[in-house]
């Protein structure tokens, strides 16, 4: 890269290529770069000169050069553009700075040219300051300035590229689709743009190519695929952004089992990319893994796989992190009928008792103990029993006297108690117990500083096509609408829509949900049915997605596809906290964006020419 650099620009060499062989008093190298770090020392001026490859020390004899009186006298200050030329020298004995990668050498400025001035940054450029984002958002282009922000675009760039590559030898067509289009269904809200030539009406920014590349797929595309810019209007969070980036993929006569392994074999080659070790083991192509929880020290292929209720059942989400165990354990038939009213109502009235033995935790603190069961109520928990088997041999908790002895003794057996360990509890209905309880766990995982080093990746499959909407009185489509029910349900869409499953695959990295896809209708009819069960009527189906369903009566063939989320994944490459740190121009929580000041007013004359008034 730095050879490429050195062509077609101003410099010779870059800020972090120099070594001690390149020190030679009869060669002139050129640098160009901006000012970092500055020490006037023994009639000396040394200076850090900063690229985006790296620093190299340059030395000012004011004999020689001063950098002083190209500016009318002004003192050159961090932050300058300069362009010098001068020799390499091995830094004199004793002055080596050995953290630096060309801390051996040092350039002797024979002539500068200065580029520009600039005013003093809002804050320091150099890795590791504690800056308010909202500074650091406001002044990107000086964030950028600091190596681990560059680091991010750079890693962003080269996983793109690998993804390229992988697709391109693939034989995928890459097509781009349209920004301004029609409001596709993904359950958020869409952003919408007015028309000018047709006022009162709107396109919608895509929330997903989903509907394009099934016409591609209709056109006989085959093979398609784009690194796609999407848009939803949803509360944002450290891993959502308004305006995000998928890694969009559809194929035509595939089954899940092609989709997912051209995804396993995209994702070994990503990471191998980028230095994360993988391992291969085609022996076991073919094979459902199973999931088992555990720090890997190489992504191991093809990846594991769980179907949704297992997922639910053993971790209470459906994007757990299985970089460690502390599972959840149904305890409702062992309790069924018991002396304490609040597990037994809780199955008596059709719902579950789910507990977690969190090896280790028998000691923490009253206090410790309490926030756990915080974390439970903010997740719909009307509380927390617990019971703490302390080192020493103690029971600890405020139920152990509603249990009673035997029942105890059961419940140790059943969760396989040792002293030292903390069992946490949860009793309600199934989706307010998981949702409780995998918070539960995490925040265990936390307190008890569980090693989740290193990635790991699954598959979880077999979703229920739909969830039942209490609010909306329908159903809704766990995926979306243009998602295929398993072959086997399709006599149950009109009995009992609840009970079918689909053809569906999510891929959670980390503890997160990465991507999701699933195989579509290809006939206009079955399609039609999934619409009508979720409580359109033909005319609105066809007001909706004519076109779609048009398109699906001109010989669709079966199709199927997938989306990554590209920031997530770039987030959990280089162990970032928020997809905020890999986004070059992110928005805030508030959907703002602090440099340009968007979204922002317009003239009266703007909307005039869009027939909107404001109220
Ligand atoms: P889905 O809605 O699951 O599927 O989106 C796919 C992936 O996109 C990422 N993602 C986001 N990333 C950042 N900010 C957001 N607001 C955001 N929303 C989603 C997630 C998610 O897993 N058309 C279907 C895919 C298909 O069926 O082929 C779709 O969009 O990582
Ligand atoms: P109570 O009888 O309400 O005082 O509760 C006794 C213990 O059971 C307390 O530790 C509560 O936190 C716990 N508890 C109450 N409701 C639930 C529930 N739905 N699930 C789990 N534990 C609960």
């Amino acid at each position: 890269m730095t050879d490429y650099l050195n062509t077609h620009s101003q410099h010779t060499k870059t800020c972090g290529e120099l070594r001690a062989k390149d020190a030679d008093s009869s060669k002139e190298v050129t640098l160009c770069g901006w000012v970092g770090h500055r020490r006037d020392h023994g009639g000396l001026i040394f200076v850090d000169l900063r690229d985006r490859t790296g620093i190299t020390q340059i030395v000012f004899d004011p004999d020689v050069c001063s950098p002083e009186s190209f500016a009318a006298g002004e003192r050159m200050r961090p932050e300058w553009v300069l362009c010098v030329k001068g020799y390499v020298r091995q830094r004199p004995e004793g002055t080596a700075n050995p953290d630096m990668v060309t801390g051996e050498v040092e350039l002797m400025v024979q002539a500068v040219e200065i580029l520009n001035s600039a005013e003093t940054p809002p804050f320091a450029i150099q890795d590791g300051i504690e800056t308010d984002e909202l500074a650091r958002l406001q002044w990107r282009y000086l964030d950028f300035r600091r190596p681990e922000v560059l680091a991010s675009l750079k890693l962003r760039s080269e996983v793109t590229a690998a993804l390229h590559a992988a697709f391109n030898k693939r034989e995928f067509l890459q097509v781009e689709t349209p920004i301004l289009g029609r409001s596709t269904p993904e359950g958020a809200r869409d952003f919408l743009v007015p028309s000018r030539l047709s006022t009162g009406k709107f396109y919608a920014l895509p929330q997903s190519p989903q509907l394009y590349k099934q016409l591609l797929m209709v056109g006989g595309v085959e093979r398609y695929y784009q690194i796609a810019r999407c848009f939803r209007d949803e509360d944002l969070r450290a891993d959502r952004q308004p305006e995000f980036t998928q890694l969009d993929v559809e194929m035509s006569f595939v089954s899940e089992d092609d989709v997912l392994g051209l995804m396993e074999d995209v994702m070994a080659e990503t990471l191998a990319a980028v230095g994360i070790a993988v391992e291969m083991h085609p022996e076991q192509q073919g094979t459902r893994v199973p999931v088992e929880t555990g720090v890997l020290s190489a992504v191991s292929f093809p990846l594991p796989r769980m179907s949704y209720a297992e997922s639910m059942s053993r971790f209470g989400n459906d994007r757990p992190d299985i970089r460690f165990g502390l599972e959840l354990q149904d305890l409702s038939e062992l309790v069924a009928g018991c002396g304490f009213k609040v597990f037994a109502g809780a199955v008596e009235s059709g719902g579950v008792v789910k507990a977690i033995n969190a090896k280790g935790a028998g000691d923490l603190s009253r206090g410790e103990i309490d926030k756990l069961g915080e974390v439970a109520a903010i997740h719909g928990a009307k509380g927390m029993a617990w019971i703490a088997f302390t080192s020493a041999g103690e029971a600890k908790s405020p139920i152990i006297k509603f249990l009673g002895e035997e029942l105890l003794e059961a419940i140790k057996a059943a969760l396989d108690v040792a002293p030292g360990d903390l069992v946490v509890f949860g009793a309600d209905s199934f989706e307010i117990v998981s949702a409780a309880l995998s918070a539960v766990r995490l925040a265990l995982a936390e307190v008890l500083g569980i090693e989740r080093n290193g990635h790991s990746l699954c598959w979880v499959v077999d979703f229920p096509m739909f969830s039942y909407d209490d609010d909306a009185k329908r159903f809704v489509a766990n995926h979306h609408p243009f998602t295929r029910i398993t072959d086997k349900d399709l006599d149950k869409l009109d009995t009992d829509p609840a009970a079918c499953g689909s053809y569906s695959y999510d891929l959670i990295m980390n503890g997160y949900e990465l991507g999701g896809g699933t195989l579509r209708n290809h006939s206009r009819e079955q399609q039609l049915r999934v619409l009508e069960t979720m409580g359109f009527s033909i005319e609105e189906a066809q007001e909706q997605f004519g076109f779609l369903l048009d398109a699906l009566s001109y010989g669709a063939p079966p199709h199927g596809g997938i989306a990554l989320g590209l920031d997530r994944l770039i987030m959990l490459l280089g162990g970032f906290d928020s997809i905020r740190d890999v986004i070059a121009f992110p928005k805030t929580s508030s959907g703002g964006d602090p440099l340009t000041g968007a979204p922002a007013s317009v003239e009266t004359r703007q909307l005039r020419d869009l027939g909107i008034k404001l109220s």
